[in-house]
């Protein structure tokens, strides 16, 4: 099969952890006699040093033109530190959900044997998680207008808004996944509070006639960040609004022992995006030190989600598990042990796909 793919690294750390993917996508190409064709484009701070644009057209373009988008991460202190800049790395990020339709972002949350000890919670709680987020990814606060400062610069307001039909595509998506799965789902609002929650909760619980095979549940996203630490077992599919669900993801993300690890798969109207949780992390940008885990995962949810391609993304998968049982691991999960670079991490779950039976 031929594998076209766009390859954005972006900022930070974004091009020393997409190229340990990329040593993946290549081992299983070879071992499974596909044909992978990569290109690169710009995104983030990078591109705006070069082109003045965080989301440029030709990176649009190349994107529409591709069967997948493999994505680093952005950001940059440059602009974190400064916050009266009128364009921002994180903008070309939104854009490109925008431009590309990506109403849906999908984060599998499960647990490695091999860092139940790493995890800040007891074993005994974390063993066994296996949850997936399904964000809401181009509406709510994130893309709301009007957003801005009143002229004298001593007041600022952002707009949350929902509609029907942005809601009821994202859980129905969510139902379909609790039909292949343990067919429970929670539906995390604010509803006591927010409006645009209340929206949220009413179309639910409309749809929710329609799948009586499955469970569903209501709860304030407070109780959820609550519930997510102290027992996380009892979530199968949570589904929720853009920014409840960015927050809900990274603190998910710990739980499995390093937010290092969760990769994640964005979908909706044209090419799907395949993107690590985890920012651009600059204090390690070019030393060779960042976990690349969670994009070499990202790459094996590519494979299954834009090529159909499951056996292949199991054997990224199983690469990887038995780079953590070796003890080949970055410093965030060394739990004690000398640490390993982010290249040989990358050598060393790529040998495991070639060397594999
Ligand atoms: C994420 C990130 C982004 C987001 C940032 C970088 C804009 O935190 O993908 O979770 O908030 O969506
Ligand atoms: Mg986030």
């Amino acid at each position: 099969m031929k594998l076209n793919i766009a390859v954005l690294p972006g900022d930070g750390i974004g091009s020393e952890i997409v190229a340990q993917a990329m040593k993946a996508l290549q081992a299983v190409c070879r071992k499974y006699g596909h044909e992978l064709t990569a290109r690169e484009a710009l995104v983030g701070a990078c591109a705006i040093d070069a082109t003045g644009k965080p989301y440029p057209d030709e990176t649009h373009a190349l994107c529409m033109q591709s069967d997948a988008v493999l994505f680093g991460a952005i950001g940059s202190p440059k602009y974190d530190n400064d916050p009266s800049a009128g364009i921002r790395p994180e903008q070309g990020l939104l854009a490109m959900r925008k431009r590309l339709g990506l109403y849906a972002n999908i984060r599998p949350v499960a647990t490695f044997p091999a860092l139940l000890h790493q995890s800040p919670l007891r074993p005994e709680l974390v063993d066994g998680v296996d949850l997936i987020c399904i964000r809401e990814l181009t509406g709510g606060m994130y893309f709301g207008r009007p957003q801005g400062r009143s002229e004298d610069g001593d007041t600022a307001y952002d707009t949350c808004i929902y509609t029907r039909t942005e809601i009821a595509r994202i859980v129905r998506l969510a139902y379909a996944y609790a039909l292949k799965r343990r067919r429970k789902l929670t539906v995390v609002d604010k509803a006591n509070v927010l409006a645009t929650s209340r929206l949220w909760r009413q179309v639910a619980q409309e749809i929710a006639q329609e799948y009586t095979s499955v469970e569903t549940e209501f709860m304030f996203v407070d109780n959820a960040a609550m519930r997510l630490i102290q027992w996380p077992k009892s979530f199968d599919v949570l589904v929720t609004e853009n920014m409840f669900g960015d927050i809900l993801t990274d603190e998910a993300s710990v739980i499995t022992g390093s937010l290092g690890m969760l990769p994640s798969a964005s979908i909706g109207l044209h090419t799907s995006v395949f993107e690590p949780i985890h920012g651009s992390y600059p204090q390690a940008a070019g030393k060779n030190i960042a976990n690349p885990l969670a994009t070499i995962l990202s790459a094996a949810l590519m494979l299954e989600y834009a090529f159909h391609l499951p056996d292949e993304g199991n054997a990224i998968r199983r690469a990887v598990a038995a780079s953590m049982e070796a003890g080949i691991v970055t410093e965030d999960i060394a739990q004690g042990l000398a640490p390993h670079t982010t290249s040989e991490v990358g050598d060393r779950v790529a040998e495991w796909i070639d060397g594999e039976k």
